[in-house]
């Protein structure tokens, strides 16, 4: 474990060069997430370690999902989430976006600034139930806020909804604690049955067909009134 964690240099002696392990102050442990034995990002290389840190996260997370999620089912109580999906984005995709935004292609880059790299998707039957499963995790001592997208409140203009947060989550290590980014995207079973859909139908494709725009806004449109709807008789008989 610590040579995946701890900060390993290169150091040029006369015409050769030696690898150290470079002595980290505490505060700087805590936020070295990777090997930097050459920094230049080797996806191919160091995908395995990489899965590992951030697997690591998703695991940290969805425990306490798992967790809440059992106290219900035994409490027999209505049970805020539907379904929980899990990702670590391939190395493609990683390598794609640090090219796209004009990122240097080096491991403490990535770390730096790739925030979704681990991803954790959480289907709630009910708006509330967003809400409330986003507030039990940021209201936890390990766990730390980054961003919150709130796409419930302000819709993207094609009609997009979810609640998109960005956390650190501490995760205890052999011999060390870090604090891994993960991206959680909550949403109702309504907004993700239209972004399955829309997603399939148009998502990242440069070329928008016709005016299917204006019919997915529809839908989306039909979608958000149901989920209002919904959670109206969840008030009222739940
Ligand atoms: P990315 O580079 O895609 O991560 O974008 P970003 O960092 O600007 O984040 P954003 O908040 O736009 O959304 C990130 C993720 O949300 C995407 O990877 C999708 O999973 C999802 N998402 C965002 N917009 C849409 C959309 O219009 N349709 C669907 N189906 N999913 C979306
Ligand atoms: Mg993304």
């Amino acid at each position: 474990m610590k040579n995946i964690l701890k900060k390993i240099v290169n150091r040029k002696v006369g015409n050769s060069e030696i690898v150290e392990v470079e002595q980290l102050n505490p505060e700087e442990e805590e936020n070295i997430f990777l090997p930097i034995a050459s920094d230049a990002l080797n996806i191919t290389e160091q995908y395995n370690q990489i899965v590992f840190f951030y697997q690591a996260g998703i695991c940290q997370l969805t425990a306490k999902l798992e967790i809440l999620r059992q106290e219900f089912q035994a409490c027999k109580d209505r049970n805020p989430i539907e379904n929980i999906e899990t990702r670590v984005k391939s190395p493609e995709n990683i390598k794609g976006k640090m090219e796209r935004r004009g990122f240097p292609l080096t491991v403490s880059s990535m770390v730096k600034n790739i925030m979704d790299i681990a991803g954790i998707r959480v289907v709630c039957p009910f708006i509330s139930g967003v809400y409330y499963i986003a507030e039990f995790l940021l209201n936890q001592e390990d766990i730390q806020e980054i961003q919150i997208k709130d796409y419930i409140k302000d819709p993207k203009e094609n009609g997009y909804r979810s609640l998109h947060l960005i956390v650190m989550v501490t995760v205890y290590f052999s011999d060390h604690k870090c604090n891994v980014p993960v991206e959680i995207q909550l949403r109702t079973i309504a907004m993700e049955f239209w972004a399955t859909l829309e997603h399939q139908l148009r998502y990242k494709k440069t070329e928008i067909i016709g005016n299917m725009q204006k019919q997915l806004k529809q839908c989306a449109d039909l979608v958000t009134t149901a989920d209002y709807k919904m959670q109206q008789l969840a008030d009222q008989w739940l």
